[in-house]
């Protein structure tokens, strides 16, 4: 079975809320298993085929939290090569943070990722939540055919 990993941060709940509705949305997808952790290890990586990551913006940059698990990853060597990778946040104004995730991805991890990321200005509203129904769901169908 397909396994769908999301490993987020998040301060002030917002980019929570985010998660926890693409959750959501990828479980209507049948025989997709989907977890989801607020602070994920690196060795938790390996045996996911997608993994999404949920970086809110703060001073146009990741959290720390963010960026030390990313650099864990890397130190460590975790293969991601080829698996599928795609970022979301909550934002304010600018939104660098899930860009710069994606970035990574690409670039240094080699993974299929998924454009653009999803950002959702602060709390996701009924319709932002959709958006990240959506988003889940999209990212599971595919994984399942
Ligand atoms: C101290 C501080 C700095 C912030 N800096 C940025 C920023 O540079 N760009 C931006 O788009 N949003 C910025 N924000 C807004 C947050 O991204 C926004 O509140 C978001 O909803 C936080 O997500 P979270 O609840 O998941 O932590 C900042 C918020 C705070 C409190």
């Amino acid at each position: 079975m397909a396994k769908i990993l999301i490993v987020y941060h998040s301060h002030s709940g917002n980019t929570e809320k985010m998660a926890e509705a693409i959750v959501e949305g990828a479980r209507t997808i049948q025989d997709i298993e989907v977890e989801a952790k607020r602070y994920g290890s690196p060795w938790m990586l390996g045996d996911s085929d997608a993994i999404l990551v949920g970086a809110p913006t703060y001073h146009h940059n990741m959290t720390h939290n963010t960026r030390e698990f990313l650099e864990q990853v890397a130190f460590h060597s975790i293969n991601l090569k080829d698996k599928v990778g795609a970022a979301f946040g909550s934002y304010g104004w600018s939104g660098e943070a899930p860009r710069l995730v994606l970035e990574i991805m690409k670039n240094k991890f080699e993974m299929q990722v998924i454009e653009p990321p999803l950002l959702i200005k602060y709390t996701p509203d009924q319709a932002g939540l959709e958006k990240c129904r959506e988003f889940g769901k999209k990212i599971a169908k595919n994984l399942s055919s």
